[in-house]
């Protein structure tokens, strides 16, 4: 029996790693990804050497570039929140580490395939729902619903008698949990499960306060081109560089902070803080040069369909049809959204202030209060108006016969 484990070389999952040696007895390969979560992966395979995983048996790719461009970008096209203001940082980060893993299991010739996710959030549903999208008959363990190492304190026993090496904070309970890569990171649990109290300082890592930022605001531009932004200040850059850029500016402007109580998919709800700066930034920017070059008609049915899509990610189904079919729609909706967008950042805030577009349909002739094109004729609206106000008209006439 071989197992492919998504391992952070943190505690837990190097807790998981040693528990399916000994528990499963199964050969344990790892695979640690790069996804711009601020921590070199060099550590990682030390310690996965240290619990006697074989050279062979360990897998560390640098997927920022991926993730970014095939997984954010995408996203972002659709400007998509969940519940009105997540920018699903964790959710879209799952199916992209699930691909990974599932390759892994088919070159190495593994037949199952583990996560650190625990059985009460939303991690475990996207990691498995993606490993049976893509390899339908693969065998799935998840350590924290199967054993009995319920407790910290049991942990760090598990921990001690194998020699698993714990940080010293780690010893006693860790203050919260974080999930981070290039787009967010995100900390729940512990100190922040009460809704009522505000999130201390200490847990914000990817942003200063707003309240230290600098009292000069940065004005940037940002590139578009087919949906997607490709260059800041008239430099192309890649789309992790660029996102990377975004978040070093975000970062020191305070932007992208965010405290949510959010449903869970399995049923409760839960609280958490996110810092998002570049996401924030680039949602922004998006929604700007959307402004100019999409039609009415098509903006409006992208913004109807968008909390649908976000929900499909945030719930584990970006491998399912449903998700790919409005993929389709919302690439489609972007052939024009090229141009670029002038952003001033400003202690906490993304202010546009300034966007252009090669394929702009703002048509300032047929806005102005100035004297205007032939396009339109003020006389047409009387009529427009009219008919528009026909069944108002009615409803207000019944409601007068029957002294309402
Ligand atoms: N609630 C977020 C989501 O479901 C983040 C979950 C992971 N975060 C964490 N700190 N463990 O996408
Ligand atoms: C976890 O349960 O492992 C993290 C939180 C979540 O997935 O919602």
């Amino acid at each position: 029996k071989k197992v492919v484990l998504a391992y952070s070389g943190g505690l837990d999952t190097s807790i998981i790693l040693k528990w399916l040696q000994t528990t499963y007895g199964c050969e344990v390969v790892t695979f640690t990804a790069d996804l711009g979560q601020g921590e070199e992966l060099g550590p990682a395979r030390d310690k996965a050497l240290l619990l006697g995983i074989k050279p062979e048996n360990i897998f560390m790719d640098d997927l920022r570039e991926t993730f970014v461009k095939d997984y954010v970008f995408p996203m972002f096209r659709a400007n998509a929140m969940y519940e009105g203001l997540y920018l699903l940082g964790t959710s879209i980060a799952r199916p992209l580490i699930a691909k990974r893993q599932i390759e892994i299991a088919e070159a190495v010739g593994a037949d199952a395939v583990s996560h650190g996710a625990t059985g009460k959030g939303n991690d475990q549903v996207r990691f498995e729902l993606s490993y049976y999208a893509l390899k339908p008959d693969v065998t799935v363990i998840a350590p924290w619903r199967e054993w009995d190492l319920s407790s910290r304190t049991k942990l760090i026993e598990f921990a001690e008698q194998h020699q698993i090496p714990i940080a010293k904070n780690k010893r006693g309970e860790a203050p919260f949990s974080v999930d981070a890569n290039l787009l967010h990171a995100s900390s729940e649990g512990m100190v922040l499960e009460d809704p009522a109290d505000e999130v201390p300082d200490y847990v914000y890592s990817r942003t200063d306060g707003p309240e230290s930022a600098p009292d000069k605001p940065t004005y940037i531009t940002i590139d578009f081109k087919e949906g997607d932004a490709v260059g800041i200040d008239g430099k192309a850059l890649s789309p992790a560089t660029l996102l990377t850029k975004l978040n070093e500016l975000g970062k020191i402007n305070g932007i992208g902070r965010l405290d949510l109580v959010e449903n869970r998919f399995v049923g409760m709800k839960s609280r958490g803080m996110y810092e998002t700066p570049g996401g924030t930034i680039l949602y922004f920017a998006h929604r700007a040069i959307e402004s100019i070059t999409l039609d009415r008609g098509a903006a409006h049915l992208k913004d109807e369909l968008m909390p649908k899509y976000a929900e499909l990610i945030y719930n584990g189904f970006w491998f399912s049809p449903e998700r790919e079919m409005l993929q389709a729609l919302i690439d489609k909706s972007q052939q024009f959204v090229t141009g670029s967008v002038r952003l001033k950042l400003y202690k906490g805030n993304a202010i546009v202030v300034g966007r252009e577009s090669p394929y702009s349909l703002y048509d300032k002739e047929l806005v102005t209060f100035e004297e205007g094109a032939v396009a339109y004729d003020h006389r047409d609206a009387a009529g427009f108006i009219k008919l528009n106000a026909l069944r108002l008209r009615t409803l207000a006439q019944r409601k007068k016969k029957l002294g309402l």
